[in-house]
């Protein structure tokens, strides 16, 4: 009796064992639209390199950039529909899922990078992270790429001279506003699509960091980029929150503790990356660079400034006044 239940122990145990051996490593698939020498490329890539390295035969992460798996339009869906576990959607693209978070779509809301750090780090911001774990999704960080330019195949000095012009925005109700304050007209298009947009003119120009016009090649369509910051664009990294929480503990726990430390890289790196790329337009000689007198820069801030209360009431006057709070270091 005693001799068979041991040896059925011991055949339970080596079935057991052989099981955990060949068990599939949990597969995570991070789908993005950008390219790979971008904050967010090189954000993912690391994410993947330390995920595997520490979780060896555990985790396996795949990598898609340039909407090689989903473009902007199609992320969440597959994301919520567990074809793809983690993506980083700019703050632009989350309206149907959180009205607070228009918030960063505001122009001239903050006045510099660290101003928005301080408001992603404090309770405003980390509240935004878990605003939307009722329709399945977590955010799990925040990921710089930076300030917005303007470009355009005409000079843009004043807000006059961008009536009338075809802008590309991303699907952000915010950014639409934006632009019909400049009495120009704005064309929801998604990322994967804006490179052709301006060359063939379906688009006469656009709002993106450095980072973005260098690498999709925008430069080589766009005579004049007016450096404006008038606006961020910046990134939540989310997953599926039934994927997330049934995630093994430890699993669980050494990726959060990987994607904080790929988060402080993303961040640092960001800046730098878009200061490269700007000098990397300089140097191709294709594009002129506008820079503008504050009072210039002023200008831009009146013409679009009226924005704010338009959606003052869709993202609380709480979450602006906690930005604006950030601004002056608090
Ligand atoms: C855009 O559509 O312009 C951006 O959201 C692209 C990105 O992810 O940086």
């Amino acid at each position: 009796m005693f001799k068979l239940t041991a040896t059925a122990l011991a055949c339970a145990l080596s079935l057991g064992i052989a099981g955990l051996a060949n068990a599939n490593p949990i597969s995570i698939k991070f789908s993005h639209v950008v390219a790979e020498n971008t904050p967010k490329g090189q954000g993912a890539l690391l994410f993947k390199k330390l995920a595997e390295e520490r979780l060896p035969g555990k985790v396996e992460v795949q990598v898609y950039p340039n909407s090689s798996l989903f473009g902007d339009g199609k992320e969440m869906e597959a994301l919520l529909l567990g074809d793809v576990q983690l993506i980083a959607p700019s703050l632009a693209k989350f309206e149907h899922y959180s009205k607070g978070i228009q918030v960063f779509d505001l122009p001239f809301l903050f006045d510099d990078i660290e101003a928005v750090d301080r408001f992603q780090k404090g309770e405003a911001g980390q509240k935004l992270l878990r605003s939307m774990e009722d329709k399945n999704i977590t955010g799990l960080g925040y990921w710089h790429n930076g300030m917005k330019q303007l470009s355009a195949n005409k000079k843009l000095v004043e807000p006059k001279d961008a009536r009338g012009l075809k802008f590309r925005v991303q699907a952000s109700a915010v950014l639409d506003e934006q632009f019909k304050a400049l009495r120009a007209n704005p064309r929801k298009m998604s990322f994967a699509e804006v490179y052709q947009g301006l060359q063939t003119g379906v688009v006469n120009g656009a709002e993106n960091p450095y980072s973005n016009i260098y690498s999709q090649k925008m430069h080589e369509v766009q005579k004049y980029i007016t450096e404006s910051n008038h606006g961020l664009l910046d990134y939540m990294v989310i997953t599926n929150t039934k994927f997330w929480n049934g995630l093994p503990d430890d699993v669980r726990t050494e990726l959060e503790t990987i994607l904080d430390e790929v988060t402080v890289e993303v961040n640092r790196l960001a800046s730098e990356l878009n200061e490269a790329d700007k000098q990397r337009i300089i140097d191709a000689g294709t594009t002129e660079i506008v820079t503008l007198t504050p009072e210039q820069r002023e200008l831009w801030r009146e013409a679009m400034k009226p924005v704010w209360k338009k959606f003052e009431g869709e993202i609380g006057a709480d979450l602006i006044q906690a930005a604006e709070a950030a601004n002056k270091g608090e």
